[in-house]
């Protein structure tokens, strides 16, 4: 028999160019399957970095996929294939048959959606997300797909109901601030009229002679007026139309004084005790903002008892420093202020954020701005304020300041010293300035009671005239600051170019603070707070006159 073999010979050239063809075709289609891999894989992060997902639904049998991403959005195995009903399922119920709608008219005609609702993921966390879809269709123009994306905005939501929320809280802090600034308007003047009737009150009370009838009445006229006085004071405080007036003093009499205005607003099933070292603990502070701290604390203390008996103490000792801890006292010496309360205490969330302005419990009754202020102050004092706190157990502030070196002679630089004696003044020649007739005529008997001879006048320029007339004839000058024409400084600087040596006292409800240093500039000898004329302004113009004749 006889085989016969087939051989298939190629020329060897044609195997060799077969050969580099497969294996290009081969290298080009692993280059192909790497870059697919590559923009999948970017797909995928520009998906995880948007939190962006995407969705089908195949027409006719509705048969849905959907992307990894949106199956992580979901919060469900990221191979779990959902049906429609499953995936509407998802959306929070009021948003359902929205969602349904939407679909069923974009699978009838093509009509494209785009929705911000709320799902529920498959661990029950509700997230905001947008859902856009549109049709797919066919050459015949039929609709053969639904499809779409959906993403996760939460994070955008809750940015913009921050916003709105700072806006809002925007608005109302600017509201409260015109009504701090009308507030402080109103209470400026109050302030002065109060001035005047207390001022009066006391003049008639010393004309009429102690066994007089009237005294009873007019106790009580002298009593509420003090107490308007001090409300008054504490709404210039708020709305910082007090001039801020750091003066080297001790630290107990202001704690006193804020207590003296705390008793009446507290009810009575609160106490308030105090406990004070044996030596004076001199610092260099701003008596209104210390009250207004105090105030804050303890009315914090108060809320917190939530109506139950309770009592609030306040406490100042002196401490020392680890050496080179000390905020400025130069010894390492610092007074401690503290406020305790057996109120609610607080827990660790709260304690946290207490000192942001506008965080309040007290939704609807606090502003928030107590204790922020409170820090401010603190640190405006160079001090540092820290809390400790339990729940049901109560909260303790405490307040550390920079002790300040006691004055030698203990006096103060503005205010005449409540210490020492003073030479009588009397027979003593004061020329006073006030455009407001009340404050002039009560000053001018107030003045004359005390021995004085008094040329009180409401007109600056005429008070100039006089004293270009008989520049040697008067001995001090006392003028009000806020005057219509001419100010108590271009008032005293003009009196310098007439008789430099005029000691010029300057009185004013409020002084600002590029006020006080042209004053000094001019030499001016004494301020004087206008609500302490009554008790104060004698005193002032006998250390002025002192100080000048020494
Ligand atoms: N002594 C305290 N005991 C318990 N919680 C306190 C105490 N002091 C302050 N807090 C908490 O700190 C929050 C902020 O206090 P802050 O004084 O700043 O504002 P407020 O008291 O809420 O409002 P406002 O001072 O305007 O009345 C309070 O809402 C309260 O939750
Ligand atoms: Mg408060």
């Amino acid at each position: 028999m006889r085989c016969w073999t087939l051989s298939l010979r190629l020329p060897t050239s044609r195997v060799a160019q077969r050969t580099a063809q497969l294996q290009t075709e081969v290298r080009a289609r692993l280059q192909a399957q790497e870059d697919l891999q590559r923009s999948e894989d970017l797909l995928k992060m520009a998906g995880r970095m948007a939190r962006l997902g995407a969705w089908m639904i195949e027409l006719p049998h509705r048969h849905m996929v959907w992307s990894e991403e949106l199956a992580a959005i979901c919060e469900v195995e990221p191979d779990h294939i959902p049906s429609v009903d499953e995936a509407i399922g998802y959306c929070a119920t009021q948003w359902r048959a929205t969602l349904r709608r939407r679909l069923d008219s974009c699978i009838a005609d093509g009509t494209p959606f785009d929705e911000e609702l709320q799902m529920i993921t498959a661990r029950g966390r509700l997230v905001w997300v947008r859902v856009l879809g549109q049709s797919v269709h066919n050459a015949d123009s039929e609709i053969v797909r639904v499809q779409g994306t959906i993403q996760d905005i939460t994070e955008k939501k809750q940015a913009e109901a921050d916003r709105q929320e700072l806006e809002a809280r925007l608005r109302e802090s600017q509201k409260l601030e015109a009504i701090g600034t009308f507030a402080g308007g109103i209470a400026h003047d109050f302030n002065n009229m109060l001035g005047a009737i207390l001022g009066n009150v006391s003049l008639a009370r010393g004309e009429i002679g102690a066994d007089h009838p009237l005294q009873v009445s007019l106790t009580q006229v002298h009593r509420t007026a003090v107490r308007g006085r001090s409300l008054v004071q504490q709404i210039l405080a708020f709305s910082r139309r007090q001039p801020q007036a750091f003066v080297v003093q001790p630290m107990r009499p202001l704690i006193e004084e804020a207590v003296g205005m705390l008793r009446p607003m507290l009810p009575a099933m609160v106490r308030v005790e105090t406990s004070f070292p044996n030596a004076p603990a001199w610092v260099d502070a701003d008596s209104t903002q210390i009250h207004q701290v105090l105030i804050n604390l303890c009315v914090n203390a108060w809320h917190a008892m939530q109506g139950s008996t309770g009592c609030i103490q306040i406490g100042l000792e002196i401490i020392e420093d680890t050496p080179g801890t000390a905020a400025g006292s130069g010894d390492g010496r610092r007074a401690h202020l503290w406020v305790r309360d057996n109120g609610s205490g607080m827990d660790a969330e709260t304690r946290a954020r207490i000192f942001e302005p506008f965080f309040t419990t007290k939704s609807g009754h606090g502003t928030g701005l107590g204790l922020a202020v409170v820090h401010g102050i603190v640190l405006a004092h160079r001090g540092t304020i820290s809390v400790d706190s339990t729940i049901g157990r109560g909260s303790t502030f405490h307040l550390l300041l920079p002790l300040a070196p006691a004055p030698a002679d203990e006096e103060q630089v503005w205010l005449p010293s409540a210490r020492g004696e003073l030479p009588s003044a009397e027979g003593r020649h004061v020329l006073y300035v006030d455009d407001d007739e009340v404050m002039a005529l009560m000053v001018e008997r107030l003045l004359q009671r005390s021995g004085y001879r008094v040329s009180a006048f409401q007109d600056a320029a005429a008070a100039l005239e006089t004293v270009r007339a008989a520049p040697e004839s008067f001995d001090v000058a006392v003028c009000d600051f806020n005057m219509p024409v001419l100010s108590g400084l271009d008032f005293a600087r003009a009196l310098g170019s007439i008789r430099p040596q005029l000691p010029v006292i300057i009185s004013s409800g409020h002084l600002p603070e590029e006020a006080q240093v042209e004053a000094v500039r001019l030499g001016v000898r004494g301020l004087l707070q206008k609500q302490n004329t009554f008790d104060e302004l004698d005193r002032l113009i006998r250390r002025v006159l002192a100080q000048a004749t020494s």
